[in-house]
């Protein structure tokens, strides 16, 4: 094992891969340095090719809810795989998965799989238009939902980090009507100015791709109601947030009823899946049902189906799952509530923790795991939810929307991310994102990177 392993890998990956990497974020281009060339995971922790231990507080960006190599998830994949990869027919555990994925939704009626959340999406934003037979849709900027033209336009995460806008036509852009998130009124303005044309309300009900942006359970209202009442669908992007806070979506949380929910990451068990559910009347217009088109030659492969299987099953039945996220999450606010007290040196700079009202006891096993907490110090702002947070450097007031986090300090962010990664935790290389916790995070993990946060601060 080479002392400079991860640089000798990478030089190679740049030769052959843009950039060096298959997806923008993972290059480090804006935090500097070369990224750790990841050769195995297990559990909460990741090792680079030079044998380095780091704690992982990415998760493959969420899909990792159970920690990495869970055996249960490994060993259904290996099974699988030895029968073969994919047929291009119907396999026999696809509708398993639907079935489970159905169970945690009860107001959705039919499940379309595909490969990626991108997918999910792309697919949800045309079965809007099908449905509708108009052709607008609104979105909010700095949130993300994939790559596909239609909502890249203003998007987060990666997209935000390079402000890689590039490719995108105005016949695209004039069809995607962009809102700011948590503006009741510039919301409405715009909805009623485009009402009989606009076909969906796309959003993320938290969002998380401009770093974690708590909703204000009132804007979330407005959003469904005007839905309703110009007839426009609302699609939840519910790709992070999908069986994040229990066994089942952001929008039970909030007492919303999306039309059209996308999902992603946890479903497919740390492999390639998407899904598309609604009602069936929705649902239904999709091919071959109905004159919507989409289709893949991946699509319900039996390996990513088997690999959401084990996953969704191990969370369905084990309330143990969601009760220790649930405690992690508190553990790690405690800490947090504590640097950052320390830090204001008094108390009057922690707002008080907001507990989202509505369905969210039904689901809850302790009360705490939704619950949202905002810590504003003097050199950053946490906004956390439940096991997923966002350390805003240089941000010393709420961050509410996409504004107020492009207002941070990028480059404090990247100086905060050596720090932290320096210690040994695998952060996002990007302001624009959120951390994750996985049920194989400890206690201790979360003190050593509690002790990290306050040193990177
Ligand atoms: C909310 C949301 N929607 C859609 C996507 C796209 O999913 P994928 O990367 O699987 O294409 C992402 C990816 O992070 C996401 O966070």
């Amino acid at each position: 094992m080479k002392d400079n392993g991860n640089e000798i890998y990478f030089e190679r990956a740049k030769r052959v891969l843009v950039g060096g990497v298959n997806s923008p974020v993972r290059a480090f281009k804006h935090v500097g340095g070369t990224p750790p060339v990841i050769r195995r995971g297990k559990g909460a922790r990741l090792f680079d090719v030079e044998g380095k231990e780091y704690i992982d507080f990415v998760c493959s960006w969420g899909a990792a809810i159970l920690g990495h190599a869970r055996e249960e998830i490994t060993e259904s994949i290996a099974r699988t795989a030895a029968d073969g990869a994919s047929f291009g027919a119907l396999c026999d555990k696809e509708a398993e998965l639907a079935e489970l994925v159905l169970s945690a939704f009860p107001d959705a009626g039919k499940v379309r799989l595909v490969s990626s959340g991108t997918e999910a999406v792309m697919t949800a934003v045309r079965l809007a238009r099908g449905v509708t037979g108009r052709s607008k849709i609104i979105k909010f900027s700095g949130c993300y939902h994939g790559h596909s033209d239609a909502v890249l336009i203003e998007g987060g995460s990666g997209a935000a980090q390079f402000s890689a806008y590039g490719g995108l036509t105005a016949g695209m852009a004039a069809d995607t009507l962009v809102a700011e998130f948590n503006d009741e009124k510039g919301f409405n303005e715009l909805f009623c100015a485009n009402k009989d044309t606009v076909a969906a309300v796309i959003l993320e009900i938290i969002p998380c791709n401009m770093g974690v942006v708590l909703p204000e359970p009132a804007f979330l209202k407005i959003v469904e109601g005007l839905c309703r009442r110009y007839g426009a669908l609302l699609i939840a992007d519910e790709v992070i947030t999908g069986f994040r806070f229990g066994y089942t979506g952001a929008a039970r949380l909030y007492g919303l009823n999306p039309d059209i929910t996308t999902l992603g990451k946890i479903i497919g068990g740390g492999l390639p899946v998407g899904a598309i559910i609604g009602r069936d009347e929705v649902m239904n217009c999709l091919a071959p049902e109905g004159k919507v088109y989409q289709a893949g030659t991946l699509s319900g492969n039996p390996i990513s189906v088997a690999a959401g299987i084990s996953q969704l099953s191990i969370l369905k039945n084990t309330p143990a799952v969601y009760e220790k996220l649930a405690r992690l999450s508190a553990h790690l606010n405690d800490r947090l509530k504590t640097i950052f007290s320390e830090e204001a040196n008094d108390n009057k700079n922690i707002c008080k923790n907001r507990a989202v009202k509505g369905g969210m006891k039904a689901i809850c096993v302790n009360g705490n795991y939704a619950a949202t907490e905002l810590y504003i110090g003097k050199t950053a702002t946490v906004n956390s939810i439940g096991s997923l947070h966002t350390v805003f450097i240089g941000r010393t007031a709420k961050v509410r929307n996409y504004a107020d986090a492009k207002a941070c300090l990028r480059d404090g962010y990247a100086e905060y991310f050596r720090n932290v990664f320096g210690k040994g935790f695998y952060i996002p290389p990007s302001q624009f994102e959120a951390c994750f916790l996985s049920v194989a995070h400890t206690d201790d993990d979360i003190d050593a990177y509690a002790d990290a946060v306050k040193a990177g601060l």
